[in-house]
């Protein structure tokens, strides 16, 4: 098994790579990864830069590219979910993209001729995460994630999203990522914590946040991959 280790930003990743032996730094298409190994398995870790064009390069290079057959994302995420607080744990169910829009066409949001609005994450991941989560005694929601081009700092287009979607959380990178995993047939977890409410205080509270949220996310699925490399 070689696993893929990805965020959108360097403080996403960092926590990991701190924990991993073995590391060697490949430039590629204008990005570093970081082949390594932990407790004895290969892994792959990069930091893709934020948006769905970045990350859906990085996730491809990271299965065709590295050949890694499994690919778990961690990060921060705007919570849309009232009960989702700062540092709260989000894992996807599913994804969509809440700004892929041909409705003039009269196609639902999201949706595109040959796709679909959600893109569902692999149900063995979503299920080791419980197991962790109640391991850890902390709670995580399983909910659904809309991933969009950009960074949402608005109660009315947060609304849109809730609605439209029933998201729970909101990101710009998981569900380009779902896209390629669920094209290559590659297994994926998406795994967020809260670092904002997606709201007009949104930016200076990502700010505040946005590290101790990520490391959140970071340790927490260091404690799934400790399951995964012992199977
Ligand atoms: N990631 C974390 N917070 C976000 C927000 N408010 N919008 C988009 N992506 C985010």
């Amino acid at each position: 098994m070689k696993i893929a280790i990805m965020g959108a930003m360097p403080e996403e990743v960092a926590p990991i790579l701190e924990k991993l032996a073995n590391v060697e730094e490949v430039n590629y298409a204008k990005n570093k990864y970081y082949k390594a190994t932990y407790k004895g398995t290969e892994v792959v870790v990069a930091y893709s830069k934020i948006g769905k064009v970045f990350s859906t390069l990085t996730a491809s290079t990271m299965l065709q590219m590295f050949a890694c057959d499994v690919l778990l994302f961690t990060g921060v995420a705007g919570g849309v979910n009232p009960q989702l607080k700062i540092g709260d744990l989000v894992v996807a169910s599913k994804l969509a993209q809440h700004d892929l829009d041909i409705t003039i066409f009269g196609h639902a949001h999201g949706y595109v001729p040959e796709g679909s609005v959600y893109v569902e994450s692999d149900k063995d991941l979503v299920v080791l995460s419980k197991l962790v989560a109640q391991e850890m005694g902390v709670s995580v929601r399983e909910g659904i994630i809309a991933t969009g081009d950009q960074f949402v700092a608005d109660e009315t287009r947060k609304e849109f999203i809730s609605s439209t979607f029933q998201a729970d959380a909101l990101e710009m990178e998981g569900a380009s990522v779902a896209v390629v995993c669920d094209a290559l047939s590659v297994p994926f977890f998406v795994l967020r914590s809260i670092s904002d409410s997606a709201d007009m205080d949104a930016g200076f509270n990502f700010e505040e946040f946005v590290q101790s949220s990520a490391k959140v996310s970071a340790d927490f699925l260091m404690n799934m991959i400790d399951k995964l490399v012992a199977k």
